[in-house]
Order: structure tokens, then C-alpha cells, then sequence
């Protein structure tokens, strides 16, 4: 979505902050705040591409959601959002999923195998994994294993954006035509 959409005059005129939990609503943009498994504001096959961060399960509170779930409900609870996302997606929708590689709080786990294998078995298409290398070493990465030979500390300090499909990789919905020019490309 581009600038243009932000700088219509409607966004002012379609603030809302009712409780209807939609803040924004135009011809081309929805804002929306609500739980991933139960809201009724996405139509099936509506959406042509979803880009998320989903809870990692790793103890931070959020409002909205229990991370510390054990390691099974999560996955149960990944299940759910991916199977609705999957029904929002067109056939030719694409999904960029960020998730850890693996995780060690609260129990070593392989958070990314997993949640692309749970993917898989509702239906979405694999395309290829994006390794997200952010370089920032917290403080307690850094020393590496240094000291504690016996049981040494390893853990991946990337994080994945793993591209999934629905049905066909190649769009055949909509205008097909690529609008961005040279110069937009190029920025
Ligand atoms: C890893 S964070 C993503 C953070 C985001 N990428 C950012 O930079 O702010 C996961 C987000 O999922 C939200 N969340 C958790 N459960 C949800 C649910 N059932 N429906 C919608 N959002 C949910 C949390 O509130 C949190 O903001």
C-alpha cells in the first residue's frame, strides 16, 4: 500500500473509536483491532497477502494474549490462526511468516519446523524461507558457551520469514501488471 492512501482526506473523515473495534475504513484500507480467532471483520478469500508476527510463546505479556502457554497449546492456538488466515487468503494469496528459529525459554523448542510443518498440513504451499539476520547480540548471547563447557549454550541469533501459498504462486487475480516504476524499484 502506498503513501497516497494515508494522505486521503477520508482517513480523518473514517476515524472511528467506537467499540466497534474498526478505527479506519476506506475504499482501499481497513484498520482493524481484533483477536485473530474469532473476528468477523475478514471475508474468505479476500486477502492477497498477509505479513504477521505472531506471539513466539517466549513469556512477554501482552495484553491480548497468555504467552506462557505450554508448548502444546501454543501450537494448538498457532493451528487456529494459521487455518484462518488460510481461509482469508485468495487461491493466489501469499503469507510472510516471522517466527524464531527455535526458541529456549520456558524449554528448548523448534518453533520455526513447527509451525511451517502445522502450516503445511492445513493446505499452504511452501515457496522459500527468508533468514532474518537482525545482529543485535543481547548481552547475554554474547558470551557464548564460555565458561560452562558441560552444558553449552547454543541458540540461533536469527529469526525467519518463512513464504507460504495458497494455491498458485504466480497471481492470476487482479490487474497482473507491475506499477512501481524503475526508480521506485530501485529506493
Ligand atoms: C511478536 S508480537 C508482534 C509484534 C509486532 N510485530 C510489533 O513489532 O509490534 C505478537 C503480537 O500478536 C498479538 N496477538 C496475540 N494474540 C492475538 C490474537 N488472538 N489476535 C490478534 N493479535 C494477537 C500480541 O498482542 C502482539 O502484539
Amino acid at each position: 500500500m502506498g503513501d497516497k492512501i494515508f494522505f486521503e482526506n477520508e482517513m480523518f473523515e473514517n476515524l472511528r473509536f467506537s467499540s466497534s473495534r474498526i478505527f479506519f475504513d476506506s475504499r482501499m484500507l481497513k484498520i482493524t483491532n481484533d483477536n485473530v480467532i474469532t473476528t468477523k471483520y475478514i471475508s474468505n478469500k479476500s486477502i492477497d497477502l498477509i505479513v504477521t508476527s505472531p506471539p513466539y510463546n517466549v513469556d512477554i505479556e501482552y495484553s491480548s494474549h497468555n504467552n506462557k502457554l505450554s508448548y502444546r497449546d501454543y501450537l494448538n492456538f498457532s493451528k487456529n490462526w494459521l487455518s484462518r488466515c488460510f481461509e482469508w487468503l485468495k487461491d493466489d494469496g501469499r503469507f510472510c511468516l516471522n517466527i524464531p528459529i527455535d526458541k529456549n525459554k520456558g524449554g528448548q523448542q523448534s518453533v520455526g519446523a513447527d509451525l511451517i510443518t502445522i502450516a503445511k498440513d492445513i493446505g499452504f504451499k511452501y515457496h522459500s524461507t527468508i533468514v532474518w539476520n537482525e545482529g543485535n547480540i543481547s548481552r547475554r548471547t554474547a558470551w557464548g558457551s564460555w565458561l560452562s563447557a558441560s552444558a553449552p549454550y547454543v541458540i540461533a541469533l536469527v529469526e525467519l520469514i518463512v513464504i507460504l501459498y495458497k494455491k498458485t504462486w504466480k497471481k492470476t487475480s487482479g490487474s497482473r501488471e507491475s506499477d512501481i516504476t524503475k526508480e521506485e524499484f530501485m529506493e
